[in-house]
């Protein structure tokens, strides 16, 4: 009989192939003059302080809408049935509600089988990433082939608008993917988390309500967020490249999450890499938490980036802190 060692050294050779992605963002495009309309702010501090110049927020649509939208986006391009997905997972921290879950009201929208698994995750703006890893375990034990995971957000439900360091970052949108088992697209992953005790970065929720009568908003002091992604990126690449025997030059793309441009530049200079290997788009975005990342694949995807075997490391970064990584084939 084989040992729980072997079994788990098995299940752990067998990898992760992303078949399509989609996205979807709701209305229209805001502005930074937009945004000065609303907050003391101007398009040269937030450009040349994140590089994002524009942003979508939600006007009637809620966070389901987004996240149907951008999955059948992705069955489609996958070319795939409903009946052949055995996980859906939706990553937000941002639910329509606290309970049933996104990915309930989703699987009905999108007509799954109704023994498809099914949940939200939260791990901030890492959950993409989590998402994935958690949808390759339960794959392995999934009488059916696919899994749909859908990072979807509506930050903008929980921005203090009167907050102008913060409700200039973020917003709305969502982004998904078809992935299947496969032993031909190795899958490397880390992720973990590290006390924020001093609460640099969070959103409130039951507690703060239920004792002080605060609204659920999203607080964060910058610099302090800003220290910790730049300590994290680089220790998940180095670490992803040693787990894979690879180098830096070895890689196709790296995808950040997509917060800050000076984190990214930061970055770039530290690792001394070629700043066309990082792929940016939070200039259209802005920061979409756990929607990032799969926004920003969906994005190299109609760019014609992704060619088949492109390594691409795609690292999650945010609240808790947490972070996630993943060196994945594609
Ligand atoms: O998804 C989670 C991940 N989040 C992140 O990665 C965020 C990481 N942090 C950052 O990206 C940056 O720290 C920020 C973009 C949030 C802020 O940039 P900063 O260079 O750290 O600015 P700061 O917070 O030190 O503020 C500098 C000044 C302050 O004014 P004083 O005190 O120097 O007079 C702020 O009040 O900029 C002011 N400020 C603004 N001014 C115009 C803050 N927000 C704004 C604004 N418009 N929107």
């Amino acid at each position: 009989m084989a040992t729980l060692g072997v079994i788990k050294a098995e299940a752990q050779s067998v990898g992760l192939h992303l078949l399509a992605v989609g996205a979807a963002v709701p209305g229209e495009a805001v502005t930074n003059d937009d945004m000065a309309e609303i907050v003391d702010t101007s398009d040269k501090w937030i450009t040349s302080r994140t590089g994002i110049k524009t942003r979508y927020f939600c006007r009637g649509e809620r966070n389901v809408d987004l996240a149907y939208r951008a999955a059948l986006d992705a069955l489609v391009h996958a070319g795939i049935r409903a009946e052949q997905v055995g996980v859906l997972i939706v990553t937000t921290f941002t639910p329509d509600q606290m309970s049933p879950s996104v990915a309930c009201a989703l699987r009905a929208r999108l007509n799954l089988p109704e023994d498809t698994v099914v949940f939200d995750l939260n791990a901030a703006c890492a959950g993409f990433l989590y998402g994935l890893q958690t949808a390759r375990q339960l794959l392995l034990a999934s009488a059916r082939p696919y899994a749909l995971i859908v990072g979807s957000e509506t930050i903008s439900r929980v921005l203090d608008f009167t907050d102008r360091s913060t409700c200039v970052l973020f917003g709305d949108g969502a982004g998904a993917a078809v992935a299947e088992l496969s032993t031909a697209s190795p899958f490397y992953w880390l992720g973990g988390s590290r006390e924020d005790a001093a609460g640099f970065l969070y959103c409130s929720g039951l507690w703060d309500k239920a004792s002080s009568g605060a609204p659920s908003v999203v607080h964060m002091q910058g610099q302090e967020v800003f220290r910790f992604a730049v300590d994290i990126i680089p220790h998940c690449i180095d670490e992803l490249l040693q787990k894979a025997n690879l180098k830096l030059n070895d890689i196709d793309y790296v995808v950040c999450h997509q917060a800050n441009m000076r984190i990214i530049s930061h970055v770039v200079k530290r690792l001394h890499a070629r700043p066309e290997q990082f792929f940016v788009n939070l200039q259209r975005y802005g920061n979409t938490s756990s929607a990032s990342i799969p926004l920003a694949l969906n994005d190299m995807r109609r760019q014609q980036k992704l060619k088949s075997g492109s390594r691409i490391i795609c690292i999650g970064f945010g609240a808790g802190f947490t972070w996630a990584a993943c060196l994945l084939t594609w």
